[in-house]
């Protein structure tokens, strides 16, 4: 006899909807606990939510110029670039990208940091325009956590995102690849680690004449934000320095504890099965590494209840991560009937993830969107959680004067490029948090190459600094 459903598909979908739902109260508690944290990070060093000092004492304002080259480990792919920036805000950039293998990801980090070195090479061989008694400065964008004790100094503390060199962690990044470019004599001097984060705001300050935030919503989740210097209470710095510093919150990382974040059996699924449990949660229930494979962890328990596709999976269903988050976009941006033979949901099903088509009933493909939506509007609603977060804790959050510039935030990463109505959501939880008047201050704006032109302004900011002696 065959097995017959115990609850109905909109029973289903209205309990998942209510795990997944923030309301106002759980946005505000949230926001409440990001100050806490924030506090508590900047005071202590080891923190989950790190709040690393970058030592980046200043963001550009346009006026900068020169030629730098750009390093870009962090996300998909290794980025090389030769970056000039013109004065006047603009710039001009050759880069190349190089695959990084799970081999790669996961061997020694002398196999990694030597390809990156050879990666160089290669580009300048190609590409590089200086004449070879130059010596090169290089801005080195590494989006991990990582210990940073100068400019141009910082030991791993841990992986993300997949990464896992084993011999890395506790060692200075920034050593590891001079010592790689030095070998095969390569006239390049990497003079700052920049994370990606910090790559967007100062990419964002060049563009726009100063910047707030920059934030990542990529495959994971970051900001980094200008701090007064009289807070950052953990590295004890003498007055007469400089008065502010970038500070890298990681704020994947925040409230690890799980005090406040509202996991569901799905994030927990998600969390045991990766490389490293119950570390950066937040960044799971976020980003673009992780979003595909909460909404399969939810499809095939709606599977398992015999309320989609007649309780079959295909095989890649049953595969980790086979659901991508790109194909969550496009389900979301499918605007066509389910019955439409142009469905692109339908496609994804059939097509992608090879579920046989006589599974697939029209109330299939709209079960699956609303999923999409359901994981996708979270992720939305806690990134606005942790802009607004950063706007409260640094006075930005309302209008502070009555020629008021707004507050201006730098975005890179691709959820919030390409994920369908990721901003419009965002800004709908941004409205809760901020008020009405608070949100529409938010300027939100694309620092398109953060990582590459962040990088060469992170040199060109470690260079002022050496020169003035700020270090
Ligand atoms: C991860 C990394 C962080 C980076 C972010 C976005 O959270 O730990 O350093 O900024 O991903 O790429």
């Amino acid at each position: 006899m065959p097995a017959v459903p115990s609850i109905t598909i909109q029973e289903a979908l209205t309990d998942i909807e209510q795990q997944f739902w923030l309301d106002e109260q759980a946005l505000k508690d949230i926001s409440r606990r990001f100050q806490e944290l924030f506090h508590y990070g900047l005071a202590n060093h080891g923190a989950e939510m790190a709040m690393i000092p970058t030592f980046v004492t200043g963001v550009p304002d346009g006026t900068e110029t020169g030629t730098y080259l750009a390093l870009d480990l962090g996300g998909t792919n290794l980025r090389v670039c030769e970056i000039n920036l013109d004065g006047k805000g603009g710039f001009t950039m050759k880069q190349e990208k190089y695959k990084v293998s799970d081999a790669l990801k996961r061997g020694p980090a002398k196999d990694l940091f030597d390809y990156m070195a050879r990666s160089v090479d290669t580009f300048l061989t190609d590409y590089g325009t200086s004449s070879s008694d130059d010596e090169l400065l290089m801005g080195f964008t590494f989006s991990f956590p990582v210990e940073q004790t100068a400019i141009d100094k910082g030991t791993l503390i841990h992986w993300t995102k997949g990464f896992d060199c084993p011999d890395a962690p506790g060692k200075d990044v920034v050593k590891l690849l001079q010592d790689a470019l030095d070998r095969k004599h390569i006239k390049v001097r990497v003079n700052a680690l920049v994370n990606d984060t910090v790559g967007a705001l100062l990419a964002r300050g060049y563009q726009t004449s100063g910047a707030l935030l920059g934030a990542i919503f990529g495959t994971g989740t970051n900001g980094a934000y200008l701090e007064d210097i009289t807070k950052v209470k953990k590295l004890n710095l003498p007055s007469g320095g400089p008065s502010h510093m970038v500070i890298n919150t990681e704020w994947g990382g925040m409230d690890d504890e799980r005090k406040v974040l509202p996991v569901t059996i799905f994030d927990n699924y998600v969390d045991r099965k990766s490389i490293r449990q119950r570390n950066h949660v937040f960044e799971k229930m976020i980003s673009g590494m992780y979003l595909g494979e909460v909404a399969r962890a939810v499809l095939t328990h709606l599977m398992d209840h015999l309320v989609l596709f007649k309780g079959f999976s295909s095989e890649l269903f049953n595969t980790m991560y086979a659901f991508d988050t790109a194909y969550m976009s496009a389900i979301e941006a499918d605007e066509e009937p389910a019955s439409s033979p142009n469905c692109a949901t339908r496609k994804v099903l059939i097509e992608t993830m090879k579920v046989p088509a006589e599974h697939v009933s029209d109330e299939d493909v709209e079960t699956v969107r609303k999923v999409c939506r359901i994981v996708g509007t979270r992720a939305a609603r806690l990134s606005a959680v942790a802009v607004a977060a950063v706007l409260d804790h640094t006075g930005n959050a309302q209008s502070k004067s009555t020629d008021d510039q707004g507050a201006n935030v730098g975005v890179d990463g691709s959820v919030i490029e390409f994920y369908p109505h990721f901003e419009e959501r965002l800004r709908e939880a941004l409205r809760i948090l901020l008020g009405e008047q608070g949100e529409k201050r938010v300027k939100i704006g694309l620092a398109k190459d953060g990582s590459g032109v962040g990088a060469a302004l992170g040199a060109l900011q470690a260079f002022k600094q050496e020169q003035s002696g700020h270090r």
